[in-house]
């Protein structure tokens, strides 16, 4: 329902959010600007300003759980769209291409369009949900790939100076999971720009998709290397055996963080359980451990329930909700596997998904 307008501002009340996000689960928006442009982003702000209302700013929800009484503020949806591939950039400098989308895009749309340009550096990013905001917000990586590796520029507003600014890869802070943007409030990504380049350049560092080429269950389509859509075709296919499908149930993806120990800690644990894989992490000086393998082989969890939200079959990092599933039964379930692992472990587990309340 409208409930009033600036200059092309219009604000709807009681919004549903359940359907807003991957997870289809929460309660109303008290209010909600649906923006297009900067402009109209500076207006919604305006207005949450002037009436003092709390706001959450909402790309794809792909990595959201709201609560069931909603949210009692303004929630600011970005739809800031519009894809461009810099062409001028391309012949100055050999190879690189510079692709410009708008935070609203969504980030598989994105990469389906650099695949269908011949364009690499992100198809190992294929089939996440979420917009081009989200994806640079939280430095989205799967298959050997993070975004901070091609990301070349985010344009940001910042609310509290009301400048639209260009924030540089290296101003990022970008870490596992982590960006600038995650603990600067004041910040909204508008728009970002990516390096992505003309030559071919497969990366098959993740040993999933390495053997599914070595195997000859992805198809390299006649040529000796992968090519750019059989890269895209062969995560899909992975992803899809991973989590759930969102065409049946719910799911924002991994629901917790994996946890990241000192080495000493981590040794200690895989001492423990000696068939626990570890994963070094560049990025950091700890060792991430697979939490995976202690809600599963430690802990016996896979399928887990409380009322409709489950830890996934596949893949118990993951929570799936059936339909109708209460956000109050994926926190009890939440709390219950975070005090098991704990019991267990002693490792204090996070969840990985925004809680909004
Ligand atoms: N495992 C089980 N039971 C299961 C599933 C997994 O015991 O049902 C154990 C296995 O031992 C497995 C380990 O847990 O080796 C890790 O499993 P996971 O599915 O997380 O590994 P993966 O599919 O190789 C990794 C990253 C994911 C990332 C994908 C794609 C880790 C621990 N996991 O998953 O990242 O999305 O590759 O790149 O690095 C994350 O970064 O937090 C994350 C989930």
């Amino acid at each position: 329902m409208q409930m009033g307008s600036r200059e092309g501002l219009k604000i709807e009340e009681n919004v549903a959010l359940a359907p807003l996000t991957t997870f289809y689960i929460g309660g109303p928006a008290r209010y909600m600007a649906r923006v297009a442009s900067v402009e109209g982003l500076r207006e919604a702000l305006a207005y949450a300003r002037e009436k003092e209302l709390k706001m959450l700013i909402l790309g794809g929800g792909s990595n959201m759980l709201v609560g069931d009484d909603g949210f009692d503020g303004l929630v600011i949806k970005i739809e800031i769209a519009g894809v461009e591939i810099q062409k001028d950039i391309e012949e100055k400098e050999s190879n690189k291409v510079i692709l410009i989308a708008g935070a609203g895009e969504s980030w598989d749309a994105v990469v389906a369009r650099s695949v269908a340009e011949g364009l690499w550096g992100i198809e190992n990013l294929s089939g996440i949900p979420g917009t081009v905001g989200g994806a640079v917000v939280q430095n989205i990586g799967a298959y050997g790939a993070a975004v901070s590796e091609v990301l070349e520029w985010v344009e940001v507003f910042d609310t509290k100076t009301g400048e639209v600014k260009k924030i540089e890869n290296t101003a990022c802070a970008f870490d596992y999971r982590e960006s600038v943007f995650k603990h600067t409030s004041n910040f909204v990504v508008t728009r970002a720009a990516f390096a992505l380049s003309r030559q071919a350049k497969p990366n098959l560092s993740y040993k999933d998709l390495a053997q599914r080429f070595s195997d000859g269950v992805a198809e390299t389509r006649g040529s000796s290397a992968p090519t750019l859509v059989a890269i895209r075709e062969a995560v899909l296919a992975i992803r899809r055996g991973k989590f759930p499908d969102l065409s049946v149930e719910g799911t924002a993806g991994s629901f917790f963080k994996n946890p990241i120990l000192p080495k000493p800690e981590a040794e200690a644990l895989k001492q423990k359980y000696p068939e626990m894989p570890l994963f070094a992490m560049p990025e950091t000086a700890g060792v991430k451990v697979p939490l995976a393998f202690i809600l599963d082989k430690v802990l016996g969890l896979k399928g887990f329930c409380v009322g409709g939200a489950r830890l996934f079959e596949n893949q118990p990092l993951v929570v799936a909700a059936a339909h109708g599933t209460r956000a109050q039964d994926i926190f009890d379930l939440k709390d219950v596997v975070m005090k098991k692992v704990f019991d267990e472990t002693q490792i204090k587990i996070e969840p990985e998904v925004k809680i909004i309340l």
